[in-house]
């Protein structure tokens, strides 16, 4: 063992799952933003938690309306998927810039995006000042899912995107 960079523990330390963070705005109309840091912390309730910094577009939307989807998004929407991690939605739709078509959720007013592996719909029952992210403790209130399209995506730092199948298979280019 050596000390090394933060940079290059991040590095060391991947791949990282990849998920797409759906709120809405204001005007009710849909964003998505790209987030490496979520993490389930409770079973009963079903708890998962959502790290955004304050000066994303996701932050103001989450402020005006408590809920979002997270969204597991599938191998064959990468390329869509990158484009919601560099782009803001206070300039951009990223539903049509990611090519993304919106489907009605059961119970929040964010969408899902169709065609992701996974979509959980939470209700935001805490927020948290940590650092300079806050952190959003959602209560899961329904769960989506697409068996057929089990591969999804990973990120090496928060550079480059892979995908990941239940069998371990990698594609380093999806
Ligand atoms: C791989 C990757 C992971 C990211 N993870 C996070 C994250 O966990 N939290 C966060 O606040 N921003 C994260 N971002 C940055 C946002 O996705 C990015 O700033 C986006 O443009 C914000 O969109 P918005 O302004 O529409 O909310 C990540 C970006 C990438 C490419």
């Amino acid at each position: 063992m050596k000390e090394i960079s933060l940079n290059r523990a991040i590095e060391l330390a991947s791949p990282y799952p990849y998920a797409l963070l759906v709120t809405i705005d204001k005007d009710e109309k849909p964003n998505i933003m790209g987030l490496s840091w979520w993490n389930f912390v409770s079973f009963n309730p079903i708890l998962i938690i959502v790290s955004v910094a304050p000066e994303r577009y996701s932050y103001k939307c989450l402020t005006h309306n408590k809920e979002f989807v997270l969204s597991i998004p599938a191998e064959d929407q990468a390329k869509g998927a990158w484009v919601c991690g560099i782009k803001s939605g206070a300039e951009v739709d990223k539903f049509k810039e990611a090519g993304f078509k919106p489907i009605s959720s059961k119970k929040v007013k964010p969408p899902i995006i169709d065609g992701v592996t996974v979509a959980f719909e939470c209700k935001v029952v805490k927020e948290i000042e940590v650092g300079d992210h806050n952190l959003f403790l959602g209560e899961v209130v329904a769960i989506h899912g697409n068996p057929d399209k089990s591969s999804h995506l990973y990120t090496i730092h928060y550079r480059k995107i892979l995908s990941i199948d239940q069998e371990g298979n990698i594609n380093m280019n999806p």
